[in-house]
C-alpha cells in the first residue's frame, strides 16, 4: 500500500491538470482496501487511469487507486457451469474459484481492477481469445471499464462482462454483481448513477471466445482491414487489433504528448422526429439507429459549427477529431470548461440539440 499527503495528481489525469489530493492511497489487495475503509473521512474519489476526468481544482478528500493486478483464465470446476449454463449471480461471498469455462467455446478471464485495460486486451489477443480486440488502445484501467462501459467500433464492455466484484466503501462488505444488475447502457452503469461512489471495483470477469467472431461493421474498419489483408487469408483478432490501433492513433491525440481525455462529449440520442427534420437541412449528417431514437455524432456537429482545430485560450478542439478537447499546454480546468460550454451553446443554437460531457468533472 502506498499513501501520500498533499499528493500531486499530475501523473494521474490524462488532461494534465496540476492539482493535488489531500490524501492519496493506492492499495494492492481487497484486504488492504477493506482495512483502510474505516480510516476514510470526507470526500472519497476512486480513480483508475484518470483518462476520463477533469479536475476543477485540488481534491480536498481522499483519492483511492487500485493496484490490484493479475489476469487469470478460470478453470473448469463449478457444476453450475457445466453444459454452458450461466455463471453464478450475486450471492454474497460467492467465490470466483467456482467460475470456469462455460462449455460454449467461451472462457472466463478474471482481471484485477488495477490492470491497464490495453494490457488485458493485448493479453487476450496474444492468447487467441476474442471479444475485446475492438476495444484496443482505449486508455484507462480494468475497473473503469466496468464503471464507464467503455466502447468502440461496435463493441461495449457490457458485451463481454460476466461478473463484477466490488467492495462497499461504507460497510467494507464484498458484493458480486451479475451484468444484468449493472444497468449497462451507452457509457452508463449503476456505478455512475444510483451507486455512484459507493463501490470500489476489485475484479472484473470477462467472457471471451476461443473461436472469435469478428465485428467489423463499424465505420471504416472493414475497409481498412480489406485493404490490408491478402486474398483468401482469414482475418485474425491480431489484425483487427492492429487496424484499430492504427485508426485510433491516426485520429486521437496521444495524452503523453497533448493532454486530453478522449471523447469529451457523449453522442446524443434524439427522437426520430427530430432526426428527420434535421436531416432535411443536413442530408449528409451521419447517424446510427439505436434503441429509443437516433444517435447523432457530437463530433460531426462540433465540426459543422466550425470548432475543429480552433481554441479558446489554452484549451483546444483537436484538429483530427472534434469530439476531443485538448490541453494546448498549461490550460486550467476553467479554460477547458469555458470551451466546453461555448461549444455546447453553439451546437444547441445550430442544431437544437443539447450535448453533454462524457468526461467526469470533479
Ligand atoms: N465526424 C466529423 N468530424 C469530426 C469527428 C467526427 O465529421 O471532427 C464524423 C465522422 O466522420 C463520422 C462520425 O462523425 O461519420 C462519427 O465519428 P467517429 O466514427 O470518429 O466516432 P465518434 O462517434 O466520434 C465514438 C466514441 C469513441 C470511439 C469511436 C469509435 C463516443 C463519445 N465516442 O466516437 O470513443 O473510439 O466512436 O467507435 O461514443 C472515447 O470514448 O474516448 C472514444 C474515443
Amino acid at each position: 500500500m502506498k499513501e501520500y499527503k498533499d499528493y500531486s495528481l499530475l501523473n494521474h489525469n490524462t488532461f494534465g491538470m496540476d492539482v493535488c489530493a489531500k490524501r492519496y492511497v493506492e492499495y494492492d489487495s481487497e484486504e488492504e482496501l477493506k482495512a483502510l475503509i474505516p480510516t476514510l473521512d470526507g470526500e472519497v474519489l476512486h480513480i483508475g487511469g484518470g483518462s476520463n476526468l477533469l479536475f476543477k481544482g485540488n481534491f480536498e478528500g481522499t483519492v483511492l487507486h487500485s493496484a490490484i493486478c493479475g489476469i487469470e483464465e478460470q478453470t473448469l470446476s463449478s457444476p453450475s457451469l457445466q453444459g454452458g449454463s450461466e455463471i453464478p449471480t450475486n450471492e454474497q461471498g460467492n467465490s470466483l474459484s467456482s467460475v470456469g469455462e462455460t462449455g460454449k467455446g467461451s472462457v472466463l478471464v478474471r482481471v484485477g481492477a488495477g490492470e491497464v485495460w490495453d494490457d488485458f486486451v493485448a493479453w487476450a489477443v496474444a492468447h487467441g481469445l476474442g471479444g475485446v480486440e475492438n476495444l484496443s488502445l482505449i486508455p484507462g484501467e480494468v475497473g473503469a471499464s466496468a464503471v464507464q462501459n467503455i466502447g468502440a467500433y461496435g463493441v461495449e464492455a457490457k458485451d463481454v462482462i460476466a461478473m463484477v466484484e466490488a467492495v462497499d466503501l461504507q460497510s467494507g462488505e464484498k458484493r458480486i454483481f451479475a451484468p444484468q444488475e449493472c444497468d449497462y447502457a451507452y457509457r452508463q452503469s449503476i456505478f455512475k448513477k444510483q451507486l455512484k461512489g459507493r463501490y470500489a471495483i476489485t475484479y472484473v470477469t470477462y467472457r471471451l471466445q476461443r473461436k472469435p467472431q469478428l465485428k467489423l461493421d463499424y465505420g471504416n474498419l472493414r475497409a481498412v482491414l480489406t485493404n490490408q489483408s491478402t486474398v483468401n487469408c482469414q482475418l485474425s483478432i491480431l489484425q483487427v487489433r492492429q487496424a484499430i490501433i492504427d485508426i485510433r492513433n491516426a485520429k486521437l491525440p496521444d495524452p503523453t504528448v497533448q493532454g486530453n481525455a478522449g471523447s469529451f462529449f457523449m453522442n446524443p440520442v434524439v427522437s426520430r422526429e427530430k432526426f428527420l427534420s434535421l436531416q432535411k437541412d443536413y442530408p449528409q449528417m451521419p447517424f446510427y439507429e439505436v434503441e429509443g431514437g437516433v444517435k447523432i455524432p457530437a463530433g460531426w456537429m462540433i465540426d459543422q459549427c466550425g470548432w475543429k482545430g480552433k481554441s479558446l485560450g489554452r484549451a483546444g478542439v483537436y484538429d483530427k477529431q472534434a469530439l476531443v478537447l485538448v490541453n494546448l499546454g498549461g490550460a486550467t480546468s476553467e479554460e477547458i470548461i469555458t470551451l466546453c460550454n461555448t461549444i455546447c451553446k453553439d451546437v444547441h443554437d445550430k442544431f437544437g440539440i443539447d450535448i453533454h460531457p462524457e468526461v467526469n468533472l470533479i
